[in-house]
């Protein structure tokens, strides 16, 4: 339902959200707990949550973290060239590990455990399609041969059309879509669907890349790309196209590590004001009708669960994000931190 001012949906998700972990996680976890049914939560910390034990003891950390809150973390392993696949098995059949995501190795923050050849780890892909369980996929190759704008070009064409011929039937989610190709190979194929950010629908490479240094508050992986790529990322979204919808990719880093060079670690935090800009870029398009398609049914859906009960409201009114989180020794740049925006949630 909306009207101009007004707009009642049903409670979103994140399908993609960074909590962190320790000091970090207290600090941000709140901000998803907020709004969201369900998270998520990617399992890509410092030492990665790469078996049961660790998959247990990290979404009690969330879960003491949001004591009395209608809200429901969900992990996906984070897969490795090693893997124990029993202990795999296990944890997806007891439902720790929601499904399994695939970092390639090197492709962004924390991913040097990640996987170094992708065909090597098919078994991990065959348990996932047997069990009915997503892999969820940062599509971006690196080499040295490779442009920084190509990465997710060149993972679909040459890691992603294999595993989807090779496992038809397993359930893929390439995680904060990026380009209208990436875009256009999740809509023409089976058996996939796409996530997108904030700030994937807002940027574009000019907000970014400067001619002696990067705004790093800008910088994410996969990185922002052209106008006619964020115009066909708005398409899909704002048509409530069912297989593309929120992964916030929250991705908090501590001020220190925001440099404006090429060493900032790549990661934006949106979460304080995620649902609020998604709602304007609805609102900017013209199809404030369709957000809770992008925000609440769509993955559910994709994802075969059930859709969730309570509602929120988000009000027309201006209000100015702060410009940081802050938290005992912690400064977090927020996502357009210090800009005037039009929704806010109803409380
Ligand atoms: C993420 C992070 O900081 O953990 N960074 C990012 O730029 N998106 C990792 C990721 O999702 O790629
Ligand atoms: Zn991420």
């Amino acid at each position: 339902m909306s009207s101009s001012n007004l707009i009642k949906i049903i409670q979103p998700d994140d399908w993609h959200v960074h909590l962190r972990d320790g000091e970090m996680m207290e600090a941000v976890t709140q901000y998803s707990a907020r709004i969201n049914g369900r998270c998520i939560v990617m399992p890509n910390l410092e030492h990665p949550v790469t078996n049961r034990e660790l998959g247990l003891k990290y979404l009690d950390k969330i879960h003491s973290l949001t004591l009395g809150q209608l809200f429901s973390p969900l992990l996906p392993c984070y897969l490795t060239d090693n893997l124990d696949l029993d202990d795999f098995r296990l944890a997806l059949v007891e439902n720790i590990f929601v499904g399994a995501k695939l970092y390639p190795n090197n492709v962004t923050t924390n991913s040097s455990y990640g996987v170094s050849h992708i065909e090597k780890i098919y078994p991990t892909f065959e348990i996932l399609q047997n069990l009915k369980k997503p892999l969820l996929i940062h599509g971006e190759k690196v080499g040295e041969n490779i442009d920084i704008f190509d990465r997710e070009k060149v993972f679909i064409d040459e890691e992603l059309v294999l595993i989807r011929e090779k496992f038809p039937d397993l359930k893929i989610i390439l995680e904060h879509v990026s380009s209208k190709y990436g875009a256009d190979f999740v809509n023409d194929n089976e058996n996939i669907a796409g996530t997108l950010t904030p700030q994937h629908l807002m940027l574009t490479k000019k907000d970014v890349f400067f001619d002696e240094y990067i705004n790093p508050h800008h910088f994410c992986m996969p990185v922002v790309k052209d106008e006619s790529d964020l115009l066909a990322l708005r398409k899909y979204a704002c048509s409530g196209h069912k297989k593309f919808f929120i992964g916030t990719d929250s991705a908090p880093h501590h001020i220190d590590f925001k440099i404006p060079n090429l060493n900032a670690k790549p990661g934006i935090f949106s979460s304080p004001c995620s649902i609020e800009l998604y709602a304007s870029i609805f609102e900017e398009e013209n199809s404030l009708q369709n957000l809770e398609k992008f925000s609440s049914i769509n993955g559910p859906n994709f994802y075969n669960m059930s859709i969730n009960k309570n509602c929120i409201e988000l009000i027309k009114e201006s209000w100015k994000i702060p410009e940081f989180t802050i938290y005992k020794n912690l400064k977090i740049k927020n996502f357009m931190g210090g800009k005037e925006i039009n929704w806010k949630i109803k409380k």
